[in-house]
């Protein structure tokens, strides 16, 4: 019967449609609770401050300063910082309709970079081009579906005829697809379209425009990868993890056989971040996020110093951890999933 395992107070219940798509945060959702048992203000004053604390705790660990070559304070990138490293420069950025490629593109645009987005989506794209013309910055943009391998080619022609060559090559369109291995046994098209787009359009852009990168010895590749490849396990993203490690592992090949011809790669590990990709997922809604502003500060740092990667103390924690224990991790992980705990 519906309702039957709902112990939530009225009060509480009553809120909960009221706020059906509010994000319900930890310390919320403790407020709410207080609230309907009517605890003595002070009680509720400490939970309240207690929860704050554990929620900023999360935070930090996805957003706290962390380089990726040694765990150093992340550098600030102050607006002139950018402008040196893009002013003028030509930057394409795929994914940039939505999400953490939007924020990107508009700090770009800001700092005087000329961007060229790409997406499948192109009124989102022209109204994103117009608003950075508007704040003075420059901006084309080249419509298409990465996921075609035709689509793919043509962006990189269009973009050489156009404007000559890219400067600095941000592949951040993807696609995420969350679903056990139990659900996915015919489902190969998953895999397939997980990889047709995270692994192979990224691909082709950067085998069009490496040549030109190496030949004026100068570029930068930037990839959005995930903290779920940087760590090793994630239960229910078999498809997706695979495609991200897939050009992990290809960065990994390609960033010291370039690297004296004055090309960059950066493999940014992007935590959990509000974007419409995981508003699907109720399990996410109490989590600690970033939000897309933020993490493009994490893709504006890649661009700036070009390190090799861009992490988060959680990232790294987690992913040393699995380097000295996969078992133990993989056993706690499986532990996580089989009782509802894991993600
Ligand atoms: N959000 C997270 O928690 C999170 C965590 C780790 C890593 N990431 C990575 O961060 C990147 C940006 O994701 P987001 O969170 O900003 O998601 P988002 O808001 O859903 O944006 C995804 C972008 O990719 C574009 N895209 C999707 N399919 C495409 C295709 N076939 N061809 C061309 N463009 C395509 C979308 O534009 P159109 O629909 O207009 O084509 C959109 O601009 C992704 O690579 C994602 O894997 C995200």
């Amino acid at each position: 019967m519906k309702g039957t395992h709902d112990f939530a107070p009225t009060c509480l219940r009553k809120s909960r449609k009221v706020r059906k798509n509010a994000v319900v945060t930890p310390a919320r959702r403790s407020a709410g609770i207080v609230r309907a048992i009517e605890a003595p203000p002070v009680i509720g004053a400490a939970v309240t401050t207690a929860t704050r604390a554990v929620e900023r705790v999360g935070k930090v660990a996805l957003a706290a300063p962390m380089g990726g070559r040694v765990p150093v304070l992340r550098p600030r990138i102050t607006r002139d910082r950018l402008a040196t490293a893009v002013q003028d420069r030509r930057v394409l950025l795929t994914g940039a309709s939505s999400g953490i490629g939007l924020e990107t593109a508009l700090a770009l645009g800001r700092a005087g970079a000329t961007v060229v987005l790409v997406a499948r989506r192109e009124e989102r794209l022209n109204d994103l081009a117009e608003r950075i013309r508007v704040h003075g910055g420059e901006a084309d943009t080249v419509p298409a579906d990465l996921a075609d391998s035709e689509d793919a080619d043509e962006v990189v022609d269009t973009i050489l005829e156009r404007h000559g060559g890219i400067d600095v090559l941000i592949n951040n369109a993807g696609h995420s697809i969350r679903r056990p291995l139990s659900r996915s046994y015919d489902r190969e098209h998953d895999f397939e379209r997980t990889m047709a787009l995270n692994y192979f359009g990224a691909v082709r852009l950067i085998l069009g425009l490496l040549p030109g990168m190496r030949d004026r010895q100068d570029g930068h590749v930037v990839n959005i990868s995930t903290m779920g490849a940087e760590i090793g396990p994630g239960v229910r993203f078999p498809a997706y993890l695979a495609s991200k490690a897939a050009l992990d592992a290809f960065t990994a090949s390609a960033a010291p056989e370039t690297a004296h011809e004055g090309v960059a790669w950066t493999t940014v590990y992007m935590p959990l971040v509000r974007t419409p990709m995981v508003e699907p997922t109720r399990a996410y809604r109490a989590m600690p996020m970033l939000s897309a502003r933020e993490a493009s500060q994490l893709v504006l740092e890649a661009i700036v110093d070009r390190p090799r990667q861009v992490s988060t103390p959680a990232g790294r924690a987690a992913s040393l951890l699995y380097e000295i224990s996969p078992g133990a991790v993989d056993a706690i992980v499986s532990f996580g999933y089989r009782y509802g705990v894991a993600v």
